[in-house]
């Protein structure tokens, strides 16, 4: 018993010290000097009207684009594009866009800072909704925080309404861009299920 209690308290010291080695790699001095925030391209001017100041949307129809996941925000823009996705507002606000000016818009984007989440969300709709997204392993994809990885988007704090919209929309499958993951992710939810899940990623 005592064998196993040293061990398992070892094990605790070296992670704390990778722990601590980790962080002094994170906070080297001189970081927050070289890194140069991306200007914004001028294409962004045109994206103010709808998704806000840098991204900040704060019309609840308008997704927030500002830390959103640079190749989720890149493949968006492609697939509305080239019509995988397809959105009366948003699509012709792609079609004429370059991959560089894609690429340009995305990095931009995801370097801006989120807005500060205003969402009222009802309480107990958001903690039965954080039930069915355990449930229904949300996080397997888009991580334990919500924050997405690579082309999987982040989901915390983004609008209630742009989230239950593409829920249904991936239920009805007017959205199908996805190769299929959230389209069966989508198809066990209820409308129940998807208005309590709403409540609870638009409140993190
Ligand atoms: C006229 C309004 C309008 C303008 C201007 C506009 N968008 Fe959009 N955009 C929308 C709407 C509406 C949606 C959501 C469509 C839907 O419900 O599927 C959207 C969705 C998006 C998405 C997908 C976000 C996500 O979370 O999936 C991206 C990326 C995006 N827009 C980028 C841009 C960029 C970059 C510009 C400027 C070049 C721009 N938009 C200009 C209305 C607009
Ligand atoms: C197998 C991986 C996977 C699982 C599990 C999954 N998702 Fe997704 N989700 C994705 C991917 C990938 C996308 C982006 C699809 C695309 O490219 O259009 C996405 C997109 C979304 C979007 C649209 C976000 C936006 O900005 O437009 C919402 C909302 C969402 N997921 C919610 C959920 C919820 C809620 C669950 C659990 C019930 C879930 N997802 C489970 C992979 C997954």
């Amino acid at each position: 018993m005592k064998s196993v209690r040293f061990a398992v308290t070892a094990l605790s010291l070296v992670m704390l010290c990778l722990d601590v080695i980790a962080g002094a790699e994170i906070e080297m001095p001189g970081d927050a000097e070289t890194k140069v925030p991306t200007p914004p391209p001028v294409a962004a001017q045109t994206c103010v009207a709808c998704h806000g100041e840098a991204g900040a949307s704060t019309n609840p129809i308008y997704p927030i684009l500002a830390g959103q996941n640079m190749r989720y925000i890149y493949l968006q823009l492609k697939d509305f594009k080239e019509g995988r996705r397809s959105d009366p507002q948003m699509s012709p606000m792609a079609a004429n866009l370059s991959k560089e000016g894609m690429l340009a818009l995305a990095t931009y984007f995801s370097e801006q800072p989120p807005p500060p989440n205003v969402f009222n969300a009802d309480a107990s709709k958001a903690a039965k909704g954080k039930q069915r997204a355990d449930d229904t392993l949300c996080t397997m994809c888009h991580q334990g925080s919500y924050q997405g990885q690579n082309e999987i988007p982040r989901l915390a704090g983004q609008h209630f309404d742009y989230i239950k919209k593409q829920l249904v929309d991936f239920k009805n499958k007017t959205r199908t861009n996805d190769a299929g993951n959230m389209t069966s992710v989508s198809g066990t939810l209820s409308d129940e299920d998807i208005e309590n899940i709403a409540h609870y990623l638009a409140g993190m």
